[in-house]
This record gives C-alpha cells, structure tokens and sequence, in this order.
C-alpha cells in the first residue's frame, strides 16, 4: 500500500485527488494546510507528500523547509500555477522531488506520482546482503551464498563504510541496483536521499540537464531554469545506471564533480557545489568503451577505484536454490493459496539451465510458475518452455496456455540487451535485420520448412512470413512446403 499526502487549501483540488487517485494500491490523506500536514506527517508517514505551493497560513516553501528539516529522504511534490514556478524551481533547490503545474494533465500526473512511489520505495526499503536465514521472510535481500557472492557481501560492507566510489559490473539482471541500493541503506549516508538515473534511457541531449540543470534559455525550450539531480540530491547518493552511455560533454562534467564536487548548471557560469556519493554500473566492458575512445579513461579510473563484479547466475548455480526459496516466500500469491514448494525434479531443471536472463529471468519463471502451478508444489511443466529444454512448439499444454504477459517481455528485453552487447562487439553487424533474418531461418529449420507452421511459431501471418523469406533471400536454402 502507498500512502500519499495531499497538502492543499482548496477544496476543489482535494476532491479532484480523492477522484483522480482512487485505486486499492494507494492511500490518500488530505490536509488543508501546511500546520495540518505538518502534524499528520508522523502519524500518516506517507511515501509522497503533495503540496500547494501557495496557500494560507504557513507558505508551502516553508512547510517543505520542515518537512526536510524532520526527514531528508520525505518525497515531496510541489504543484503550482503558472504565475509562481519561480517558487516551484526555489523549492526544487530546498530538495523537492520535483513540480507539476495547475491545471493537471491527469495521465501524467500519474505517471509522475508513481515513479516518485518507486523512488520513495528504494530509498525506504532496506536491502539487506547479510546471508538471509530460509525463516526470515518477506525481508528483501540480496540472496546467495556462493563464494563470489560472498565476496560481494564483503565489498558492499567495506563501501557502506566508506564515502568512495563505486562501480559496479555485470550481465543484465545479476543484481546491480539491487547491490547499489544495499550500498546505500547501510552507509551514513542512508538518512539522505538515493536518486537513480538511468543514463540510457535519457536522451543524449537531456541527460546533462537531468544531472546537472540548466539556466533558463540554455537551449531552445529551456523556458525554465531546472534543478538537476545532483543538485537535488546534496548530500546523498545518486546511482548512475548504464553509465557507458553519456556523451564526452556529460563524462567531463561527471569527473569533475567526481574531483572537486563541482560543476555548472547547463547554460550557467555559476559554480556548484553539492556533497553526493556516486555510485555507477554498467553491464557493458568499459573497459572496451575507453579502448573505443567512446568513455573517457580518466573517468574510468575514477569510477573503478571500488569495482564489484557480479557473476552470471550461470557460474553461481549452487545460489539458484536459495533464490527460488526466497522468490517463493516473496512474490505475491493468493493469501488463501498453501505455502508454495518446488519438487526436486522442477528444481533440478532450474538449476541446469543457463540463465541468459540472470536472477531477473529466475525471479520471473518463478512469478509464472506460481500463476502456473494447479497444486501446492511447482512442477516441471509449469516452468517456461525454454528452461525444460524444449522449444515453443513442442511446448507442454500448460507452456502453451501461459500468459503471454510479463515473464514473456521481461525476458525478451534481456535478450535485446544481451544482442545489444554483441552488436556493440561488433560495431559493423547490423543487429535488428541480422536477428529478424536468423529469426526466420530458425523457425524455418524448426518446423523443416513448413510455413505454415514457422509463421505461427514467428508470430505473423504467412503472407508476412513470405516477404520476409523474399526479403532475405532465403527460399533456395529451403525445401518450402
Ligand atoms: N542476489 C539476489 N537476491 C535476490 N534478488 C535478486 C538478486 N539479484 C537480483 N535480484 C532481483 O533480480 C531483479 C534484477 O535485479 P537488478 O535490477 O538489480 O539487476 P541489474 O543488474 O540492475 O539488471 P540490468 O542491468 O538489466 O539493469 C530484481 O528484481 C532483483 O531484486
Ligand atoms: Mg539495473
């Protein structure tokens, strides 16, 4: 449950929230000023507070100022009409999470609402890295007791004591965040706010201003002047994810507020300084990058003082029962449904398969196999037919029948990224037509030929199918039936 706080002298705007955020997922508490949300803080302990920025009696700066002054990590959302965004931008740079303007867009004050309870989750919830004992339930950890995890855990104690920086690496899925966030939770910096960026997912152009800010004006439409995340984030930690993907401007700016702890906002001359832990990770060799030219070697050095290199699942198999005990008790089930088990046979198939996905991938065939499962225990056919070591077409009745939902996106993004890594191997190879073409030779082989059969196996119609094999100019390779 997500409890949200609503701090607004008009009542319009309190009845239009009670409308706007009625779901079973989010509890929400109105206050009509800033004294009265005040008291209700301690009591409500919300994840986000929304707040006026003008209203009667105590001014919402002010509010916000002791809002912060009780818990640096409050989440706090300022709303404000066009006239008094300069307050809006004065409140960012008091640490507010961020602004929206009256009169809302609904969709995407929604959207803004929900990553803001995402953020205020990870800041919360504590990641424990302690080995978990098979009892403690419900705690969320960082699951393993192999010798490289092991040695994970001694990194992350000797980085929560310490202020450097850090890097961490491996295949996507291995946990990354999840140990970035462990980092977090147990150094002194845990009282103070964790922002995450993900580098790769920002426009090239915008991440600067995302990280740093920009004077109004900097570039066309910079109408605003905008506080950045690190900015934002003074004296906290910020994760900088996918770290291999800023341009040459972003990794000058990111060394020199590693050096010196300042920088510019976009389009400013006036130098900042803020006190912020970095903390970086990538699943792409960096090292390969620098040799590439496309990341700066000094940054790199400076990033890779602290490394810690999480190991594919598939070279920490012995971990694989621990995970799917933990997933087990974790995931969501019907509360009326028995404690769920596995039986040994679906386990063994588990731990042989190879896991391109990683702990995300597990973590999702158990997600599946829990909505699969007709009994108590987990059986092999409720695993996902690539994990049984058969192919889709031959996949048992109940592979067939899944939902087609999660588990089935979430693993093809992590193969995206895994051919994301190869097509950055090799910078000539043309990844997208080169899988569409190796996708339909595959169904081809599989189904020996029949169309019929590899169009429903690829998913499209058969006059598709056809154009493709055109296309391709495969048919010769091929006895077509
Ligand atoms: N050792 C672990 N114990 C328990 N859960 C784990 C462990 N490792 C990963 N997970 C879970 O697996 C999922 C993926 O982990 P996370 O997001 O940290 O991976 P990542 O390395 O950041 O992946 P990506 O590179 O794709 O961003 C999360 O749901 C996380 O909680
Ligand atoms: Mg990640």
């Amino acid at each position: 449950m997500n409890k949200l706080l609503l701090i607004d002298d008009e009542e319009d705007v309190r009845y239009s929230f009670q409308r706007i955020f009625i779901s079973p997922e989010i509890e929400l508490t109105t206050a009509s000023s800033g004294e009265e949300g005040l008291r209700l803080i301690p009591k409500v302990k919300p994840d986000l507070v929304m707040m006026d920025v003008r209203m009667g009696g105590m001014s919402g700066l002010e509010t916000l100022r002791r809002i912060r002054q009780a818990d640096p990590r409050q989440l706090v959302i300022l709303m404000t009409a066009y006239g008094t965004t300069q307050t809006a931008i004065e409140a960012m740079k008091l640490g507010a999470y961020d602004y929206v303007l009256k009169p809302f867009d609904v969709p995407k004050l929604q959207e803004l609402v929900a990553n803001a309870l995402r953020a205020a989750r990870d800041m919360k919830q504590v990641v424990s890295y302690q080995p978990l004992l098979e009892t403690e339930d419900y705690e969320l950890g960082i699951v393993g007791r192999s010798e490289p995890m092991q040695h994970v855990f001694k990194l992350i104690g000797q980085l929560a004591a310490s202020d450097a920086t850090a890097l961490i690496t491996g295949e996507s899925g291995t946990g990354k965040e999840l140990v970035a966030r462990a980092i977090y939770h147990h150094s002194h910096r845990s009282q103070h706010p964790f922002l995450a960026v993900n580098c790769a997912a920002i426009p090239e152009q915008l991440l600067e201003s995302e990280l740093f800010g920009h004077e109004r004006g900097a570039f066309t439409g910079a109408a605003l002047q905008r506080i950045g995340k690190f900015e934002q984030c003074n004296r906290g930690t910020i994760f900088m994810d996918e770290i291999g993907d800023m341009t040459p401007a972003t990794q000058t700016k990111i060394l020199r507020v590693l050096q010196s702890g300042t920088f510019e906002r976009v389009g400013g001359n006036q130098s900042i300084k803020v006190d912020v832990r970095v903390i970086a990770a990538t699943n792409r060799p960096l090292e390969q990058a620098v040799a590439a030219r496309q990341f700066r070697e000094d940054l790199f050095y400076r990033l890779n003082v602290v490394r810690i290199h999480l190991p594919p699942l598939r070279e920490r198999k012995e971990d694989i029962r621990l995970l799917v005990n933990y997933f087990l008790r974790k995931l969501p089930k019907d509360p009326a449904a028995p404690l769920r088990s596995i039986a040994p046979s679906a386990l063994k198939a588990l731990e042989k398969y190879h896991w391109p996905g990683n702990v995300r991938e597990l973590e999702n065939a158990i997600r599946r196999a829990l909505v699969m499962a007709k009994g108590e225990a987990i059986l092999v056919s409720d695993l996902p037919a690539e994990v049984i070591g058969q192919s889709a077409t031959a996949g048992s009745a109940a592979s067939i029948a899944a939902p087609a939902a999660e588990g089935g996106a979430s693993e093809t993004a992590a193969l995206a990224r895994q051919l994301f890594q190869i097509a950055r191997r090799d910078p000539k190879l043309k990844i997208l037509p080169t899988v569409e073409r190796e996708l339909v030779i595959q169904a081809l082989k599989e189904t020996e030929g029949n169309q019929v059969h590899a169009a429903k196996l690829l998913g499209v119609t058969r006059a598709t199918l056809r154009k493709r094999v055109e296309k391709f100019g495969i048919q010769r390779e091929f006895s077509i039936k």
